[in-house]
């Protein structure tokens, strides 16, 4: 089928021939599909929608496009699993997930992104760390998936290259925001590291990539579906995101908040939460458990026994960061020259918190990135951030602001106190576990 055939069918709403499917994506990574016509085909499924089925093709066929990972030569001795998570504030999870499952007996070769919008980005929060590199070259990959048990690096070259043209084209074309068009994307890209089962987040709340609840809902739905019916048993979460999950934000900050809590410090905070929830699923899928119980009492064992930090601190070095890392990390992140207390106007309890403003406000103090080439600044962001419930008052502040001076410290605090809604009713969190899709 020529390519205006196959967007001459989904223009109309017939049913796509799933083997076009493929050679139209195959076309797209080889450069014979043009720009204007990704553009009006993702248009058309944008408009349209697509059958389960196309969307399966559309998976598997962009899983396809480049270099599919193998790991069956490193005879492993235990399962292939990752996470990927539609990305959040305060969302530090896959730093003390990937090195816990890995210290219970997984593999996770952990594909990471950079802040995107308000959300941060995992890469960003380890280039914190003098001399991490994010992009080892591919049998150092292995090598350290294989030793440690875990590697988190950013996306290189050949993995999935027909999304990189697509995501492309969508972004300056109003069609981002197509459930078929984001599982697709997302799936294909997390596909191709050779996974045995996937573990997705998928955000709900004020500081989610999705719009509505309802969203969210249908997004981890459809994730859980197709990927499974691509080969990859996976398990969707919807997890609370109305509030910062762990009360900082911000790259060194969050690096601070990773090390505490992989030395077992506050086990029961929301954040750890949402982690040990995943990290079950991935014990689960991997059969590396028969139960939640005994998937719970492997990951209490790797958390007091000082396993877990073991892993991350073996991964850190590893991948080019000191050995020390773990003992002096104080030594060696970065600290802003500005660090204050924000108080609120009034004091009162924390009732709701716009999280996207937050994320934002992080973003202005050179925390994430307005261009995609500009550069992060690691020390600044917030810490100490209250959460739903909280009183807070001239004693208690909102959060502390890290920042590279007086004036931008100044106007994140003013943003910080404009993002969070105070009253005197007692308030309490969203339910942080919302819902599982297998
Ligand atoms: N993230 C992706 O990788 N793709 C999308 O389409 C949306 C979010």
């Amino acid at each position: 089928l020529l390519p205006q055939e196959l967007i001459r069918l989904k223009r109309d709403g017939e049913p796509l021939p799933l083997e076009e499917i493929e050679a139209f994506v195959q076309g797209i990574a080889d450069d014979r599909i043009s720009d204007a016509q990704i553009g009006a085909f993702t248009m058309a499924v944008f408009l349209n929608g697509m059958s389960r089925e196309e969307v399966v093709a559309l998976t598997t066929a962009t899983r396809d496009s480049g270099h599919v990972m193998q790991w069956d030569s490193l005879n492993l001795p235990g399962p292939i699993v990752d996470k990927h998570s539609t990305g959040g504030v305060g969302d530090l999870v896959s730093l003390v997930l990937g090195p816990w499952v890995a210290a219970c007996g997984a593999f996770v070769p952990m594909i990471s992104g950079r802040g995107l919008g308000h959300t941060g980005g995992t890469l960003d929060k380890l280039e914190s760390i003098p001399g991490y590199n994010p992009y080892p070259a591919p049998e150092r990959f292995s090598k350290v998936v294989k030793s440690t048990g875990v590697a988190i690096i950013g996306q290189t070259g050949n993995l999935a290259p027909a999304d990189k043209r697509i995501y492309g084209v969508r972004d300056v074309t109003a069609t981002v925001e197509s459930i078929p068009l984001i599982t697709a994307s997302i799936l294909g890209k997390k596909l191709a590291s050779g996974l045995d089962a996937l573990v997705m987040d998928v955000k709900v709340g004020s500081g989610a990539f999705m719009p509505t609840p309802e969203k969210s809902r249908e997004l981890a739905k459809s994730i859980a579906n197709v990927a499974t019916q691509a080969g990859t048993p996976t398990t969707a979460l919807l997890t609370d995101m109305s509030q910062p999950l762990a009360p900082c934000a911000g790259n060194a900050v969050e690096i601070v908040e990773t090390l505490a809590l992989l030395r077992g410090e506050r086990p029961d905070s929301r954040v750890m939460q949402v982690t040990r929830e995943l990290a079950v699923e991935m014990l689960m899928a991997g059969k590396l458990v028969a139960s939640r119980e005994e998937a719970l009492a492997k990951l209490e064992k790797a958390l007091t026994s000082g396993a877990a930090a073991d892993v991350f601190a073996r991964m850190v070095h590893e991948l080019g960061g000191p050995a020390d890392f773990m003992e002096r990390s104080e030594h060696y992140l970065a600290t802003a020259p500005v660090i204050q207390a924000v108080y609120p106007e009034q004091s009162g309890i924390v009732q709701c918190i716009d999280t996207r403003a937050v994320g934002m406000s992080v973003v202005e103090l050179g925390g994430g990135r307005l261009r995609n080439d500009a550069s992060v600044d690691h020390s600044v962001g917030f810490s100490e951030i209250a959460e739903v419930g909280d009183r807070v008052d001239n004693q208690r502040p909102l959060a502390i602001v890290h920042a590279r001076s007086e004036d931008a410290a100044a106007r994140a605090a003013a943003q910080l106190r404009d993002a969070v809604t105070l009253g005197d009713a007692p308030a309490t969190a969203d339910t942080l576990l919302q819902d599982t899709f297998r």
